[in-house]
């Protein structure tokens, strides 16, 4: 192989905050995003197809190099030659930048997935495209699949990727299993944060953790938090959980909460409801436009990564999108994985990568990469 990794993981905090290859970049509404490129090295200084990595709801882009070079998404599709870029929407430690809010502001909060699909991921793979010259390749992880889907609805930026691989793929999203959101969108928890005054959600804040804690206290165990917002996983190294707290989780708005919660209540994939009056204003008509996955092109590949323990993304669900997208995407089904193995499982790389790697080159055979 021509390339090779530069970085090592213990520089990772080093190398997602100062890396000197991180662009920022700036959305139509202002907000500044860190993106990052993994150095590569080699008898010739060159880079191979471009990849933008899209992380899920409370992680970022560092979700992706938590395990070892050889198990670890982002080092292995650069040792395969990609030109690999790592998306951080607003609001993650990486990204927290707007052109005249502070994070203190309630305006910097008001967002949700639908804005990170049209504003971020649009500036990310418009910002890519132009910089590569070339079409790019896509992996989202759960809500970078939300966001993807909703990005490839429109034909402007789904002219710009070549092919799409989504872990987790999420559109619907009416079978959640996990015990805890379940419990989280019965207790109206989103309701909680927005009458205790919260625009933000951190797990790393005391009244959230406290709020969490009351939520489970009597009712369910907690102990295994993870499990009880994801579902069971089997292959990740649950003795590397210290380590991976040190990077995730990462903070979202309450708006988003409440956006994903409508989505778990109503069975719809669609824009923000605001409430029959404010959806009038704000759309025109009294409910919000549904995003429609059959305005996905038929012609873009699509690859998709789903496992049968996954309390996110339910196979229910998955099957529900599967039915609305034109295309008939490859589908690689995994009975033992959950929500997390698809992004830290140890073996990933066996069970899930290298799959993924072998669509992405099906693509491009023509050239000489
Ligand atoms: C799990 O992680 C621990 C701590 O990093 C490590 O010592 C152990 O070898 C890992 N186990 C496996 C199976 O990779």
């Amino acid at each position: 192989m021509t390339f090779e990794v530069v970085v090592v993981v213990v520089a990772l905090k080093h190398f997602l905050v100062n890396h000197p290859l991180a662009m920022l970049i700036e959305t139509k509404d202002g907000y500044i995003l860190a993106l990052q490129r993994v150095a590569s090295h080699g008898p010739r200084l060159e880079y191979g197809p471009p990849v933008l990595l899209q992380h899920g709801l409370f992680m970022a882009g560092d979700a992706w190099f938590l395990n070892s070079p050889k198990e670890s998404l982002g080092f292995i599709l650069a040792d395969h030659g990609f030109d690999v870029w790592v998306g951080n929407v607003r609001g993650t430690r990486y990204s927290y930048g707007h052109v005249t809010l502070s994070e203190s502001d309630k305006e910097f909060w008001d967002w949700s997935w639908q804005d990170l699909a049209m504003y971020d991921l649009a500036a990310m793979i418009q910002y890519l495209y132009s910089v590569s010259n070339s079409k790019i390749f896509l992996v989202g992880h759960s809500q970078g699949t939300i966001m993807s889907f909703a990005a490839l609805t429109q034909p402007h930026v789904a002219e710009m990727v070549e092919a799409a691989a989504l872990l987790c793929p999420i559109s619907y999203l009416d079978h959640v299993t996990a015990p805890l959101v379940e419990r989280m969108v019965f207790m109206h928890l989103d309701q909680m944060v927005v009458a205790l005054g919260l625009h933000q959600i951190n797990f790393r804040s005391d009244m959230l953790v406290k709020l969490v804690d009351s939520l489970c206290e009597g009712h369910m165990d907690c102990t295994d938090f993870l499990t009880s917002i994801t579902g069971t996983n089997c292959c990740f190294n649950a003795s590397k959980i210290e380590y991976y707290l040190d990077y995730e989780p990462h903070p979202s708005s309450v708006k988003n909460i409440r956006h994903l919660f409508q989505m778990i209540r109503k069975g719809s994939f669609a824009q923000y409801d605001y409430g029959y009056f404010k959806n009038l204003r704000t759309y025109g008509m009294s409910k919000p436009p549904e995003f429609k996955l059959s305005l996905i092109p038929g012609s873009l590949p699509m690859w998709m990564g789903y496992g049968g323990t996954d309390g996110l993304a339910d196979v229910t669900d998955v099957e529900h999108t599967l039915a609305e997208l034109p295309s008939r995407p490859e589908l690689l089904y995994l009975e033992n994985y959950g929500h997390i193995d698809f992004v830290l499982g140890a073996s990933a790389n066996e069970d899930v990568y290298k799959h993924m790697i072998q669509f992405f080159r099906a693509r491009r055979m023509s050239t000489s990469w």
